[in-house]
């Protein structure tokens, strides 16, 4: 006679037990000691209490080649599935390193593949948690095979729904291609690293000794590369973060918003602004501050925080609702423009566009920086990024010049020609080409060179030259500025503004994709 169903459901029971023990205690153990949470600990962390259910997990490799016929992998070394994570649908999966080193291999990959090919059909996000020796050496190209059909999916899936990737071990060769090409990426310090070709290479090619920490842990591609948007300090950390992070994003772009109930004031002044700006125009201040100060409970959200600080972009929420930022910060080289600060804004304008999250934007910028380092990096190509992803973005566009908005910068940084819905001015605002003694030196530069003192001389015409632009009005009387404001007002404005364009729609010219300048 065979089995009775309560044999049945008790072997069922014992099969399930036991592929979720991964990859044995001694493992595990392993895993702990590196100061690492296991694939199944991430997971309980980042879902509600009970509501994971877990994809997949009978899939078994079934690669007979260099032993692994005989060798048993629970799950294939990646729990994938489903759940809700501070009460909203979010779909994961989350690599196994205490299992064949969370390698991937054909069926691990076609486990990833199902549950993106599911936040696709269900309109969810999708949480990647990498911890993986990459590529399952044994399996050859089967491996590469479903590295690829990843990527394509990353790619597929790009501006639909959002897609964050939390790097909590190595992740190296090709594989860093897919945290790449999702919208965000976290990394922990001390135990997660990235990189195309590992420390050992780097010293056989070109003779560089580096450890992998340098080469590609979180502050190295948090500070240097850019390819990390947050570092967390531990896995605990992280999951928290990346939890926060999903409660500005909404379920896909065709979602709404999420919007919290709003504990802060419509009607509440920012006095702090009007005392903010430093009298003297070559004087510092942080922007960071300006943008809590407009913030509901003073709270931003910073992806970027330690790479090309003279850009902030930030998410913050008005009335509640999520509210893309991009800022110049003149504590760091003025808050001029460069090769990275134009990616930074520009990446992060396009995911807020994809995602139908406004942009606010302060401005104050005296430009692009000139010299060769900068040109010969294609200065001109990553500020042209800038210029299309603010043209491009459909969502309300309220710009706030703060000071300066000189030359290139002033065009780069929401303008009313590229689409600004609304731009309002403090009045320490300055609208001009460029600064009043170089803009001198140029139109007055036989004057200056034959006055009896061309220093006195200078500064005479400067102050005319100042007087015409280096102020808000001269735009205000064009309609380039809409409205000059008192900083303290600046909250009150941006609330009425956000209300009042919320059903703002705007179509562009029908059309394959943009070729914006990669
Ligand atoms: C198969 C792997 C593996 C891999 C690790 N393991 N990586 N098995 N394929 N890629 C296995 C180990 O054999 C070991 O199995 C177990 O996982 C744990 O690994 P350890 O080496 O003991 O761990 P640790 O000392 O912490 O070292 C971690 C590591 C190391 C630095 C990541 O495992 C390593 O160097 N792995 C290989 C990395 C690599 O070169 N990957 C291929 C890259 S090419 P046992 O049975 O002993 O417990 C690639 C191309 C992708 O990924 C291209 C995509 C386009």
């Amino acid at each position: 006679m065979g089995k009775t169903t309560s044999e049945k459901i008790g072997d069922l029971i014992e099969r399930k037990t036991r592929l979720v023990t991964m990859g044995g205690e001694k493992m595990v153990q392993k895993q702990h000691e590196q100061g690492k949470l296991t694939a199944r600990e991430r997971i309980d962390r980042l879902f509600d209490p009970g509501s994971f259910q877990e994809t997949q997990l009978f899939v078994k490799h079934r690669s007979t080649l260099f032993g692994l016929g005989e060798k048993e992998i629970n799950a294939d070394g990646v729990v994938t599935g489903f759940g809700r994570v501070n009460g909203r649908v979010v779909f994961a999966a989350s690599q196994d390193f205490t299992s064949a080193g969370g390698s991937l291999g054909e069926m691990h990959a076609q486990k990833i593949w199902k549950v993106m090919d599911m936040a696709v059909d269900a309109r969810k996000p999708f949480v990647a948690i990498n911890d993986s020796g990459g590529a399952r050496i044994q399996e050859g190209i089967t491996a590469l095979q479903g590295y690829s059909g990843i990527f394509y999916r990353n790619s597929i899936a790009s501006g639909y729904i959002p897609q964050i990737s939390a790097v909590m071990g190595p992740t190296a060769g090709g594989a860093v291609y897919s945290p790449a090409l999702t919208d965000w990426v976290f990394m922990v310090k001390n135990t997660s690293y990235m990189y195309l070709t590992g420390p050992d290479v780097v010293k056989a090619v070109i003779a560089e000794e580096v450890s992998h920490e340098d080469l590609g842990g979180a502050m190295a591609h948090a500070a240097k590369s850019g390819v990390c948007h947050f570092v967390a300090e531990n896995d605990e950390n992280c999951i928290a973060r990346v939890k926060n992070l999903l409660s500005y994003l909404p379920d896909s772009c065709h979602s709404p918003l999420p919007v919290i109930p709003c504990t802060d004031s419509a009607e509440r002044e920012c006095p702090e602004l009007d005392t903010i700006m430093p009298d003297k125009a070559n004087r510092s201040y942080d922007m960071k501050k300006v943008i809590a100060s407009v913030a509901d409970n003073n709270e931003l959200f910073e992806p970027h925080e330690f790479w090309a600080k003279n850009m902030v972009v930030a998410f913050i929420r008005i009335m509640g609702s999520p509210v893309g930022v991009i800022a110049n910060n003149p504590r760091f080289f003025a808050g001029v423009l460069d090769v990275n600060s134009s990616d930074k804004a520009a990446r992060f304008i396009r995911f807020c566009d994809a995602f139908n999250i406004p942009i606010l934007t302060f401005t104050d910028v005296p430009g692009f920086i000139p010299g060769t380092q900068q040109e010969w990096s294609g200065v001109i190509r990553h500020g042209a990024k800038l210029l299309h992803a603010y043209s491009e973005a459909t969502v309300t566009k309220i710009n706030v010049v703060t000071r300066k908005s000189y030359g290139g910068g002033y065009n780069a940084m929401c303008s009313k020609a590229v689409g600004a819905d609304y731009v309002m001015a403090w009045p320490s605002a300055e609208i001009a080409v460029m600064g009043a003694e170089g803009a001198c030196n140029i139109i007055y530069r036989r004057e200056i060179a034959g006055a009896a003192e061309p220093a006195a001389k200078r500064a005479e015409l400067a102050a005319a030259y100042e007087e015409q632009f280096n102020n808000p009005y001269f735009a205000a009387t064009l309609g380039i500025v809409d409205e000059v404001i008192l900083p303290r007002e600046t909250r009150k404005k941006v609330i009425a503004l956000l209300a009042a364009f919320k059903d703002k729609r705007q179509t562009r010219l029908v059309k394959k994709h943009n070729n914006i300048p990669l």
